[in-house]
């Protein structure tokens, strides 16, 4: 298996972890039979890097984890957020960062999980209107109480996260990347390598799409989130699909399948990073775990390279 360190301050995560947010809610439907399954699996294969947040449900992903995480809470590298503040109805209720916020988000999520700590506690998006000083001093003394082992900004920037840093050493930055989404590289990953600061690469599958598995919008249930997204358009995905050919050209050559290969890409990356591919499948949680024995050559990589000048139609969000 293959681990790597986050930050300087000791966080060491499998570089294949899993995402949990499609469990409950943004990517259709599911049963918590199965997703309890793939849990279990990821538990038992070592995929123990478990990502979920607050707004995820809302609130419903925090509480599956909590039964999957009964009697083996110290296996687990457990990673919540806070920030993006919605309502029990689901409601959104804008970006929230104050001291006072923070502090009662950790208490109410340590409680929908069960668990008396987080192994990473981010701020899931950065507030324009509090000072990311006060943001930071406040999750700085979370970890003095112990409540938080180490923590993390998501999609901040460089600013920001330099200033974060100043505060408390930040152990991680989660941000989109993938083939289709590398807009971290010209200015984030710089800084965070500058910095001594972790990567998570969130949607290393580019929300499914360079799997293959997504050919048309009818792909997508009534409801699911990416139908909402610009790059899910009937014309982004029919532009969008020839990537996804490239990918699965690649893969048939070296006797993968797509969704190994866009993540052997992202964890071939020269950056100390973990990616963490979601799934509702436990086969699919079995592949995507595979990744990390897979190898791509110069070549491959170099043909990979090229997909950046084709372009991607419509925005990440
Ligand atoms: N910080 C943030 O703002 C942020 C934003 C988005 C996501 N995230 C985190 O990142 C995690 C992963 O991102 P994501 O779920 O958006 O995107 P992703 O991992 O790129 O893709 C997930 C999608 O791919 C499908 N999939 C997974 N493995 C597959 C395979 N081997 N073959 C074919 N399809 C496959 C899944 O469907 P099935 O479930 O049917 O397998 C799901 O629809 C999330 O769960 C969440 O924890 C964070």
């Amino acid at each position: 298996m293959k681990q790597i360190n986050l930050g300087s301050q000791g966080l060491r995560v499998p570089a294949i972890g899993l995402g949990c947010m499609g469990m409950s809610e943004f990517y259709g439907s599911s049963s918590e039979a199965q997703n309890l399954c793939v849990l279990d699996r990821a538990a038992d294969i070592g995929c123990t890097f478990w990502d979920t947040s607050d707004m995820y449900g809302p609130f419903t992903n925090e509480i599956l984890l909590s039964k999957a995480l009964k009697g083996r809470r110290d296996q687990i590298t457990l990673a919540t957020k806070f920030g993006v503040s919605r309502g029990e109805d689901g409601s959104w209720q804008g970006i929230k960062g104050s001291a006072d916020y923070v502090k009662a988000c950790c208490d109410a999520s340590l409680k929908r999980l069960g668990t008396d700590y987080i192994d990473l506690y981010y701020q899931h998006r950065v507030d324009p209107e509090t000072p990311i000083e006060e943001t930071v001093g406040a999750m700085a003394e979370l970890v003095k109480a112990g409540k938080v082992r180490y923590i993390g900004l998501s999609e901040a920037d460089p600013e920001t996260i330099a200033r974060a840093h100043e505060v408390h050493p930040v152990s991680a930055l989660q941000t989109e990347f993938s083939l289709w989404s590398r807009d971290v590289e010209a200015d984030i990953l710089p800084t965070i390598q500058r910095l001594n600061i972790g990567f998570v690469a969130y949607s290393p599958l580019g929300r499914g799409f360079l799997s293959g598995a997504i050919r048309s919008r009818s792909d997508l249930e009534p409801g699911d989130w990416r139908l909402e997204n610009p790059r899910f358009t009937e014309e982004a995905i029919a532009r969008n699909s020839r990537m996804a050919d490239f990918v699965a050209e690649v893969a048939e050559e070296i006797e993968a399948t797509a969704a190994q290969v866009a993540l052997t890409w992202v964890l071939s990356r020269d950056v100390p990073l973990a990616a963490i591919p979601g799934t509702r499948r436990t086969e699919r949680l079995e592949e995507n775990w595979a990744s990390q024995d897979i190898t791509l050559r110069t070549e491959h990589l170099d043909r990979l390279e090229s997909l950046i000048n084709q372009g991607v139609l419509g925005d990440r969000y």
